[in-house]
């Protein structure tokens, strides 16, 4: 079974968050279940692109709207990441360093599944599923149908994978000449709110669509942005599947970016080491309860509560624990954070900006940590967290509420809130340091998390019977 998968980010070549995770390792899983499954991604000038080497397997030139594009397809050699990997290259156009927030994105976007389709459909490829992973390759199901250049790959079934419903992709109908030659008497499935929808068109023309997690299926037709009617209508061909975690990368007691490995048996003194490590790295005690948060600083995390919180919880509980902070986003988040630390500096550090290792030893060094997020399609934090015997405290949103038990329920690890506010994140806080007092009771919470299966085996499963129902000569 040959599958496709379209993504923006992939780890390692480049990421911004979870999407890079999951197309990361997913793929991998399902060539080991037996698939063959490559990913397709923009080119990056990036670390990971300047240090493998790459065959090139295609060139052509496409048009977009009116410019003329020449592009090229490379394959990464050795497929050492456990698929092939293809990389979409327009020079001036897709070959920058960042993954997001150029001016001319859409165009970016458009041309990537332009060539892409150009490519598979020129070298006479005939993939078994395509899958797209959320808006920038949203187009690709309408075009395969509906354009007359892809005839040939009209009923390929498509699956599209929401990652994120908030971000749609959209743009005006003045660039509709950007695609190719299409049926026109089927541009209504185009279209949302009056303009071109990435997202609503790959929900309407894709054979399947899954999410993240199965709370979050049913959140989209609340709260999706816009486009909740759409869920609503279309709910039939939605399926909810939980992300798993590459258990190879996120492994206590292999990870070479921690500089204590553990494993389930040594998880009092390992975590302790690594906490000590951390501590002394930002200037806090190892003696108190850390408290950590990892992320993009932006409202659907509830990074902009955490300022307001830690500061009512530090007088709370004077001296009673520590923060510590790792991510970039929103500027007044960033500077009400530092200035948090500034107040506080014996018991809060801000580490502005993204890095992959740090994330490792703050979840293998902090005793909990925190998500109180608006929004969390399925969430990876806290499924790392928890293989590195880190407490979880998250809000009751998406993927948070199908993957975390509250202590104090039956089976119960983490610490589960109702609001994305500063009174519930406080009591979330006090419950974190009483259960802290507890060591047994923690220590054994904290094994019973460690022991929790999250790996990928279930959920690639969960997919392939998925692409079977669709293609049941599979
Ligand atoms: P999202 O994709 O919405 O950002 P997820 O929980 O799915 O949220 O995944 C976030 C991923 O990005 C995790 O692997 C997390 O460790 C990582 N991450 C987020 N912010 C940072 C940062 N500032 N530095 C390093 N890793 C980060
Ligand atoms: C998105 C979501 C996050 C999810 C990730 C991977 O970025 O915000 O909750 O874990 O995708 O699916």
């Amino acid at each position: 079974m040959r599958i496709f998968h379209l993504s923006a980010e992939c780890y390692p070549i480049a990421k911004v968050g979870g999407l890079a995770d999951v197309v990361g390792a997913l793929p991998k899983y399902q060539n080991l279940a037996g698939l063959q499954a490559a990913v397709v991604m923009p080119f990056y000038d990036r670390k990971f692109t300047q240090e493998n080497e790459f065959d090139t397997v295609f060139q052509a030139s496409t048009l977009l709207g009116t410019r003329r594009l020449y592009f090229e397809i490379l394959k990464e050699k050795t497929d050492k990441l456990g698929f092939e990997l293809y990389l979409v290259k327009i020079p001036g156009l897709i070959d920058r360093v960042e993954v997001y927030q150029y001016p001319d994105e859409t165009e970016q976007f458009i041309a990537f599944q332009i060539a892409f389709l150009d490519w598979i459909s020129y070298s006479q490829q005939s993939p078994d599923i395509i899958h797209c992973h959320d808006h920038h390759s949203g187009l690709v199901p309408f075009l395969l149908q509906h354009s007359k250049l892809y005839t040939r790959l009209a009923n390929t079934p498509t699956v599209l994978t929401i990652h994120n419903g908030q971000y749609h992709g959209s743009f005006g109908w003045d660039k509709l000449f950007y695609l190719p030659e299409i049926d026109l008497s089927k541009t209504g499935l185009l279209d949302w709110g009056g303009a071109i929808n990435p997202l609503a068109s790959a929900v309407k023309c894709c054979w399947r669509y899954t999410t993240v997690s199965p709370t979050y299926l049913r959140e989209l037709s609340i709260s999706s942005n816009g486009l909740e009617y759409l869920f609503y209508l279309e709910g039939a061909k939605g399926q909810g599947i939980i992300n798993g975690i590459d258990t190879d990368v996120w492994d206590p007691n292999k990870d070479p970016m921690i500089p204590n490995k553990f494993s389930i048996k040594q998880i009092t003194k390992g975590k302790q080491a690594n906490k000590e490590a951390l501590c002394s790295r930002f200037d806090l005690s190892p003696d108190k309860p850390l408290i950590s948060f990892i992320g993009r600083l932006v409202g659907e995390k509830g990074a902009d509560l955490l300022p307001a919180a830690m500061e009512e919880s530090f007088n709370e509980h004077p001296g009673g624990f520590n923060f510590l902070v790792l991510g970039a986003g929103e500027k007044d988040t960033e500077t009400e954070l530092l200035e948090l630390k500034a107040f506080y500096p014996e018991q809060c550090n801000v580490f502005i900006g993204y890095d992959e290792a740090l994330a490792h030893l703050i979840y293998a060094g902090s005793d909990f940590l925190l998500m109180p997020s608006r929004v969390e399609p399925c969430g990876l934090n806290q499924l790392y967290a928890m293989r590195y015997g880190t407490l979880p405290m998250v809000r009751s949103t998406g993927g948070l509420i199908d993957t975390v038990i509250d202590f104090g329920d039956e089976g119960g690890y983490g610490i589960r809130y109702n609001h994305a506010s500063v009174e519930d994140i406080c009591h979330a806080v006090t419950r974190a340091l009483s259960l802290y007092g507890n060591t047994k009771h923690t220590q054994f919470l904290c094994k019973l998390m460690m022991a929790l299966d999250f790996s990928w085996d279930r959920s690639a499963k969960e997919y392939i019977d998925l692409y079977k129902s669709l293609n049941p000569t599979l």
